[in-house]
């Protein structure tokens, strides 16, 4: 098994060490959360628990885990399993590319690992879509090795502990919480030590509003001590989400409807959409030249009609401002280019589509009367 790099060591106090790590585990016994992913150390169990809680909360993940352990219940199943399959039992949790890479990932250690995870850092961290910290939640939690585990909610509670000003949107400040982890660590369970600051994180060290009075680790925190834990993490402001202005087409031919799959690069990468186009300069008018000539280019010509609505989306990095343009298909690519497919009109179901597209489809339906009710869940 590969030893972590040395890290740098940082001066901490061996009494302070020991008993915010006995406090905080302490207070994890008695208060954890009965969290489905909690119930095995299984480490696919938990390998795809981690991966759907990133940037995304508890409650949301819960009956997406739950589903997709129903349906994928070993890593064997998963990775037999058909790629549109594993995507529609993720559609609406969205950052599809964790799905992608999960699958990905799942199937090389069936056929490269024998369908055991590895259990060294070096190999697991090698995987698609897993990084430091997903490889050390699952060595911590499954295989019980003291890695850390340092995400968004671990790094407000360590910015309070250490008091530390660093900006925790800095990949650096990310390596330093690291190494302060490696110190405090506790050797004899650091999976629950690991979960135990998740859920100090989730429960009391709220970003807002700290529960100190309730902190089973109060008396230590130095934040609390100096009187700054209101300011503490500093986080450079993100840049905000990029404005673009997109087309989705909503062609119609008896009673079909025309559904494309994104590119495999890219946002939304291999989801079901309808063909659509964006741009950040473009207003809309300007861009539907652009969409029925990206549909000639595919072989079929479109006559626009009404507009059915618009509405909102917003990724982490754009902001999609979404006319939904209805379509008559008046001659047809044949045969149909591989991206492409017909579905019956309102019979989404057996597709899976982004949550931009469920909103278009909504309003469409919301105007031609058909029963879509959004995702499978
Ligand atoms: N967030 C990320 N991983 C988690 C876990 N194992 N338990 C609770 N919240 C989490």
């Amino acid at each position: 098994m590969r030893e972590r790099k040395a890290e740098p060591t940082y001066d901490l106090d061996q009494d302070w060490t020991e008993e915010i790590r006995k406090n905080l585990l302490h207070w994890y016994d008695q208060n954890k959360r009965d969290l489905p992913w909690r119930e095995s150390r299984d480490p696919y169990r938990v390998w795809v628990s981690e991966i759907m809680l990133q940037q995304t909360r508890v409650d949301t993940v819960i009956p997406y885990y739950q589903r997709f352990m129903e349906n994928f219940p070993t890593l064997i199943d998963l990775a037999e399993a058909d790629e549109d399959e594993v995507l529609k039992y993720w559609e609406g949790l969205g950052y599809y590319s964790r799905a992608r890479n999960l699958h990905a990932a799942v199937k090389k250690v069936a056929t490269v690992y024998g369908g055991k995870v590895p259990e060294d850092l070096e190999t697991i961290s090698q995987l698609k879509g897993v990084g430091t910290y997903t490889a050390g939640a699952v060595l911590s939690i499954a295989y019980n090795q003291p890695e850390p585990a340092v995400d968004g909610n671990v790094m407000r509670v360590f910015s309070r502990w250490f008091a530390m000003k660093d900006d925790v949107a800095k990949p650096a400040t990310r390596r330093k919480m690291e190494a302060y982890a490696l110190q405090v660590m506790c050797r004899e369970r650091p999976g629950d030590f690991n979960q135990g600051l998740m859920e100090l994180g989730a429960l009391i060290c709220h970003p807002l509003s700290p529960v100190c009075d309730s902190c089973p680790v109060n008396s230590l925190c130095q934040a609390r001590q100096q009187g700054i834990q209101h300011e503490l993490p500093v986080k450079k402001k993100a840049k905000p989400p990029v404005p673009y202005n997109v087309i989705f087409g909503y062609i119609k031919q008896d009673g079909h409807v025309l559904v494309q799959r994104r590119p495999q690069g890219g946002l939304l990468a291999g989801m079901w959409s309808l063909p659509t186009v964006e741009e950040q300069k473009k207003g809309n008018d300007a861009l539907i030249p652009d969409l029925s000539k990206n549909l000639a280019e595919a072989g079929f010509h479109v006559e626009w009609g009404r507009v059915l609505g618009e509405t909102d989306h917003i990724f982490s990095h754009r902001r999609w401002k979404i006319t939904i343009l209805e379509g008559e298909a008046l001659s047809v690519s044949q045969p149909l280019p591989e991206e492409y497919t017909w579905v019956t009109e309102g019979s989404w179901d057996s597709l899976a589509f982004p949550k931009a597209y469920h909103k278009a489809l909504r309003i469409a339906d919301s105007r031609f009367g058909s029963r879509f009710q959004g995702s499978l869940f």
